[in-house]
């Protein structure tokens, strides 16, 4: 039985900083920024999204009459969750109005828990070939002004469908996988900002994909020509780029071209909103299908990675229904969103919800997502959707 992503979907915010702008007021050559790190624009999320709206609004675009009742669990992966008891699950259940006999539960391992939903998922649907669930991975990235991590925070949600007889992929079930105790990049719960060793942390990235690599080649055969494609966790575009040099030399010359066409393919989507943590791979594999050659019976690899740290790399079929189980229009998500200047991404980033209990209601005349956070009342959050 075939099992993987049926309909896929994202979400970010409505506002984006140009990234010359950024290097401009850094006293930094833009090419650093559009070349060095391989990204264009970032998504500004401003205190009226969270994980949660971000999610829901991404999950909107899948969840419908036909399956609201058919979904038995809800796993929502995210790095930066609102709650330490209450899961963002739970909140994304009701707004969706999704049936109250599914499971509810949030996963965290940095970046990766993206993908150990999609697997909990397909592992789950294995046992219970009737049943589907919906994974979710969101993440708000924030590294501070003026940091070296900057140019690479970002944020949006991927929302997936999982089931059998899948129409996007089906997940092969050849999974490699490992973790190590490693300080690359880590959140203690008192900080809103990320604290990372920046240079060390791409050189674990690099390490665990190649070892990785090795070890999936020596356990299942496969090579780099049985390979389509690859997509990989994008904390910014070089990123995986870098990943994929890594393995280059193994293919032959038009194989390599090939394969660097659909990197390409595979970025153009991060390259204008930046990192979103759990949902990075889930937004490049968007990427990959909707602008690459990739074709149904093509065997893509797909590298996960979540510091401090946990890697992943399996393999997926593309299906024939690919093109329809994606829910996106990026033409149209791209073209509504506004695109703020640098003091006005400076203070969206300062204006953040308050943690200290106070009451507060947000002025939302500028969010015109579906779902957003309208503020907080009795120390619980309030959501409001706009019709
Ligand atoms: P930096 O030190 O400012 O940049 O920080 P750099 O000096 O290393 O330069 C970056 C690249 O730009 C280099 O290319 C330069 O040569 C190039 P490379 O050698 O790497 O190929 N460059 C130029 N290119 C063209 N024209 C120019 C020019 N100038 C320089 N004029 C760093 C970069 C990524 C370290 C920083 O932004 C950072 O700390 N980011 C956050 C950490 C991160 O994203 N790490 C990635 C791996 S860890 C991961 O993926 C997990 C994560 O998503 C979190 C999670 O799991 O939860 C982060």
């Amino acid at each position: 039985m075939k099992i993987g992503i049926d309909q896929i979907a994202f979400a970010t915010s409505d506002k984006y900083l140009d990234l010359t702008e950024l290097a401009l007021a850094r006293d930094t050559d833009p090419n650093k920024f559009l070349i060095g790190i391989g990204q264009s624009e970032q998504a500004v999320i401003a205190k009226t999204q969270n994980i949660v709206t971000l999610g829901a609004n991404a999950a909107a675009q899948i969840i419908n009459d036909n399956n609201r009742d058919a979904i038995d669990m809800v796993l929502v992966a995210t790095e930066s969750g609102i709650d330490n008891s209450k899961s963002a699950a739970v909140y994304v259940q009701k707004l969706l109005n999704i049936n109250r006999y599914a499971r509810t539960l949030e996963l965290k391992q940095a970046c990766y828990a993206g993908t150990a939903g999609l697997m909990f998922a397909r592992d789950f649907v294995a046992s219970h070939p009737d049943k589907q669930v919906l994974v979710i991975a969101a993440d708000v990235a924030r590294y501070g002004i003026n940091t070296p991590g900057e140019v690479t925070q970002g944020g949006g949600a991927v929302a997936m469908l999982v089931k059998a007889n899948p129409q996007v992929i089906s997940l092969n079930d050849d999974n490699v996988y490992m973790s190590d105790d490693v300080m690359d990049f880590w959140r203690p719960i008192y900080r809103s900002e990320a604290l990372v060793d920046g240079h060390f942390s791409a050189t674990i990235y690099q390490d665990f994909f190649k070892e990785l690599w090795d070890r999936y080649r020596a356990t299942t055969g496969h090579a780099i020509n049985d390979f389509k494609a690859f997509a990989f966790h994008l904390p910014f575009t070089k990123m995986g780029l870098k990943g994929l040099r890594e393995i280059l030399p193994e293919a032959t010359e038009d194989q390599q071209a090939a394969l660097l066409a659909e990197f390409e393919a595979s970025r153009v989507y991060n390259r204008r909103v930046g990192n979103l943590y759990t949902g990075s791979l889930y937004l490049s594999l968007i990427s990959l299908l909707a602008n690459g050659s990739v074709q149904a019976g093509d065997r893509i690899g797909l590298f996960s990675y979540g510091s401090g740290a946990e890697g992943e790399f399996y393999s997926a079929t593309v299906e024939a229904g690919f093109k329809h189980g994606l829910q996106t229009d990026f033409n149209t998500l791209f073209a509504n969103r506004t695109q703020v200047s640098v003091p006005e991404y400076e203070e969206i980033f300062a204006d953040k919800a308050p943690t200290d209990g106070q009451n507060v209601m947000f002025d939302l005349t500028n969010d015109p997502n579906r779902f957003v956070l309208a503020g907080i009342q009795d120390e619980k959050h309030v959501y409001k959707v706009n019709i």
